[in-house]
């Protein structure tokens, strides 16, 4: 493949923007540059309802400030501000899937279907006794909102080639640092600020997906609280002890257990609706992303607690790096997989 060229994938979450530049080189990846900024308060309801001064302005500066030369830029969109359905379909001639899924959509989501983008992707085919059931995880996203993001990456100068949701970005990721153990079911928990995720993939596309409004804030919150700390010091602590019960006499695992206990259940129920309104091969594992993965003994709690396979993902498994990051690397989650989605766009 010959001079491809390179890529900004940007992702704008509520603790703090991401940006990660990449070069492709045959079938992987070079990382030339990351960084991130804090969020201005409010950033994705700024966005959302055309206030863009200050994310403009917050980017800009991440960009220039951090040294990022290309302008081909993906930006993602968080699964809360779009509709995201699994449509399950009669099997229909190939010109007539288009019809057939806006017909569907119709159905299932609250907003009129002129005022949305519909893109879909194709997950797997089911064969009753008497027909063929195809079922497609579809996307609709506000016009409006995609607007906004243009104009977004036009006041910054770059070059938008495609908006997608975390989800689908999230699961591009894995499937690419992961590809060495096979197409499969899985569930991915993105720990973040404000928010984590919860996404069930199959075949490289969402079957499920669901926002849940418990990130990993919140632990720092409950430490300041129960005893009595400034943001920064509970931070810290967090950070240190997380939930190792022999750090400190298990004090600060104990006052966030609770609260990872919501996490726990969740993921409980999740599954329990696969298994009952989805169905099809088990879902086994369990890959954790995200700044909040980073907890001390999170992975061996949720092993416990889960009895999946639980992974800690490594974003940069498989892309090439030039030394050692000073970063938390689990942050980049969603904006490496936008960087890779380069290899499509070609
Ligand atoms: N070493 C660490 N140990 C534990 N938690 C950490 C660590 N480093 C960062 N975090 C936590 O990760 C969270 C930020 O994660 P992330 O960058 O994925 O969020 P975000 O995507 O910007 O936010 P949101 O998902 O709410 O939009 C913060 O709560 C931060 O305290
Ligand atoms: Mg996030």
């Amino acid at each position: 493949m010959a001079n491809l060229p390179d890529f900004i994938g940007i992702n704008i979450g509520n603790y703090s923007i991401k940006a990660i530049e990449v070069r492709p080189i045959g079938d992987t990846f070079e990382l030339l540059n990351l960084a991130q900024v804090p969020s201005a308060n409010g950033t994705i309801e700024n966005i959302s309802v055309g206030n863009l001064d200050m994310p403009t302005n917050d980017l800009q500066k991440l960009l220039k400030d951090n040294n990022f030369k290309t302008r081909n830029a993906v930006f993602s969109v968080p699964e809360s501000l779009v509709f995201s359905r699994l449509v399950n379909l009669p099997k229909v001639k190939d010109e007539e899937v288009d019809e057939a899924i806006n017909f569907a959509m119709k159905n299932l989501i609250p907003v009129p279907l002129e005022n949305l983008n519909i893109a879909y992707s194709f997950i797997e085919e089911r064969k009753t006794d008497t027909n063929i059931f195809q079922s497609w995880y579809v996307v609709g996203i506000q016009k409006t909102l995609s607007d906004r993001f243009k104009d977004l990456a036009g006041r910054v100068g770059l070059n938008l080639l495609a908006i997608e949701t975390e989800a689908l970005a999230l699961i591009r990721n894995i499937d690419f640092n992961y590809s060495d153990t096979g197409k499969r079911s899985f569930m991915i928990l993105d720990f973040g600020g404000e928010y984590s995720n919860l996404v069930i993939s199959r075949n490289g596309s969402v079957l499920y997906s669901q926002n849940i409004s418990t990130g990993s804030n919140a632990l720092t919150k409950i430490i300041a609280t129960d005893l009595a700390l400034d943001i920064s010091k509970a931070e810290e602590y967090k950070e240190k002890a997380g939930l190792d019960a022999n750090m400190g006499g298990g004090r600060i695992a104990k006052t966030i257990e609770p609260i990872i206990q919501i996490i726990v259940s969740e993921i409980s129920r999740t599954l329990a609706y696969y298994n009952d309104r989805i169905g099809g091969e088990p879902v086994s594992e369990l890959y954790v992303t995200g700044g909040g993965g980073a907890l001390p003994k999170l992975i061996e709690y949720l092993t416990d607690k889960t009895g999946l396979k639980v992974t800690l993902v490594d974003n940069f498994r498989k892309v090439k790096l030039k030394g050692d990051l000073k970063i938390n690397q689990l942050s980049f989650n969603v904006a490496t997989g936008l960087a890779l989605k380069s290899l499509e766009l070609m």
